[in-house]
């Protein structure tokens, strides 16, 4: 989601410089256009010609470049971008930056800027302990700098403890935090994710294609945008993502009680697990053996609608639900919408290609009470996670 946005990446001389062209794939891979400036020390940890192809931009490393002055210059540079994200930041260029001291391209244009400014610091955990360092970054956060703790592990100076750069992809979040509109403070939005895992027997459960994707797409833009988020997910391979409250569930009935318990917090419910609907009527406390001859015919029971009953007593929530069809998709969304009294619904044709259940994209169509149906192209989750979120707000906005 960082289409069309600018960043500059600075990168000082510290041994996770080589983690910076991690992020720079990352940041292009999403789309933003990077322009990285380097200190005299970053390029002896790593050519610079690595980040210009990358970036596919020439990159920045001295003040006084005539040919870059003329064609860029360090203001140009700091007026154009929508960010800055210094990592790794050292303590030098921290500390010089907190005392006003420019006195090369980096920290010029840290100056010159007017964007917000990300410090992700890497460094040996005595300077980060250091009361200097220390004082340098609460001076600069007090200033309005924002700045990402390192992790803590086995640092490259052989000490362990904090001073780590934080994994590239925990970067990429931060930054789309900070590059997106706050327009969800205020909002706790409880999302649920995932399958439900229905036991059959300590070793066998019943369960789903759902991978939780969008579920959690729909979380991490909640969160960027301002909102507390609670998710309650059933079993994924995904990480839960950073800042959200996470609540791990199996089956559908634990799901269903920690939804109903969230839901007295929560200000709008986006649902996009997908509840069984049926468990095993029992389920046996030792693995079921198999019988020498003949079939096993199992005795499925109704799992409550968690949806529908979210839906008899939402009062001023707004609840959205998610239909997951194979067919006549507009009317079973259509039915869906009105008996678990939804405020929207996102339909998709599971059986159509880039939609469902176990891709990066999905093809929805939104579904409102006043009968209006919206039909989105194909997309990134993450993109129908902000569409899905635009949405919300324009209820909220009606007057919800
Ligand atoms: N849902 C729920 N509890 C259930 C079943 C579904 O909360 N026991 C929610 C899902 O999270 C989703 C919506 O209801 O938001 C629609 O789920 P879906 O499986 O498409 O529909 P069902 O209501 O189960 O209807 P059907 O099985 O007939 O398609």
């Amino acid at each position: 989601m960082l289409k069309g946005k600018k960043i500059v990446l600075g990168v000082c001389g510290g041994i996770a410089a080589y983690k910076s062209v991690e992020l720079l794939r990352l940041y292009v891979k999403a789309g933003a256009e990077v322009f990285v400036v380097m200190t005299r020390s970053a390029m002896e940890f790593v050519a610079p010609l690595t980040f210009q192809t990358l970036s596919g931009s020439p990159v920045h490393t001295d003040l006084f470049n005539l040919y870059q002055e003329r064609e860029i210059g360090h203001i140009s540079l700091a007026d154009r971008a929508d960010l800055f994200v210094i990592a790794p930041a050292t303590a030098n260029v921290i500390g010089k930056t907190a005392s006003g001291i420019s006195d090369d391209l980096m920290t010029t244009t840290i100056m010159a800027t007017r964007a917000p400014v990300l410090f992700v610091p890497s460094m040996n955990v005595n300077m980060w302990e250091n009361p200097i360092y220390q004082r340098n970054e609460t001076r600069l956060k007090e200033s309005g700098y924002h700045f990402m703790e390192p992790d803590s592990g086995f640092l490259a100076c052989g000490w362990e403890g904090k001073g780590k750069l934080p994994d590239p992809q925990r970067i990429l979040e931060e930054t789309r935090r900070l590059l997106s509109p706050q327009d969800l403070k205020g909002e706790t939005v409880l999302v649920t994710a995932g399958p439900t895992r229905e036991k059959i027997d300590p070793v066998r459960f019943l369960s789903n294609f759902s991978s939780g994707k969008m579920g959690y797409a729909v979380a991490r833009a909640g969160r960027d945008r301002g909102a507390r988020v609670i998710l309650i997910s059933g079993p994924t391979a995904l990480e839960p993502p950073a800042g959200v409250e996470f609540i791990p569930v199996s089956s559908a009935l634990e799901m269903r009680d920690k939804a109903l318990e969230a839901l007295q917090d929560a200000t709008v419910i986006i649902k996009s697990a997908a509840v069984a609907d049926y468990r095993p009527a029992e389920t046996a406390d030792r693995k079921i053996k198999k019988e020498k001859k003949g079939d096993l015919v199992l005795q499925l029971v109704r799992n409550p609608d968690i949806l529908a009953e979210m839906g008899a007593v939402k009062g001023g929530r707004i609840l959205v639900g998610f239909a997951a069809e194979t067919g006549d998709l507009q009317s079973y969304a259509q039915s869906k919408l009105e008996r678990k009294n939804l405020d929207l619904i996102v339909a998709n044709d599971v059986t159509l290609e880039g939609a469902g259940f176990d891709v990066d994209t999905n093809i929805v169509h939104f579904l409102t009470p006043d009968g209006r149906v919206e039909d989105l192209p194909r997309m990134t989750k993450d993109e129908v996670a902000q569409r899905l979120l635009d949405k919300v707000l324009e209820i909220r906005r009606a007057g919800k």
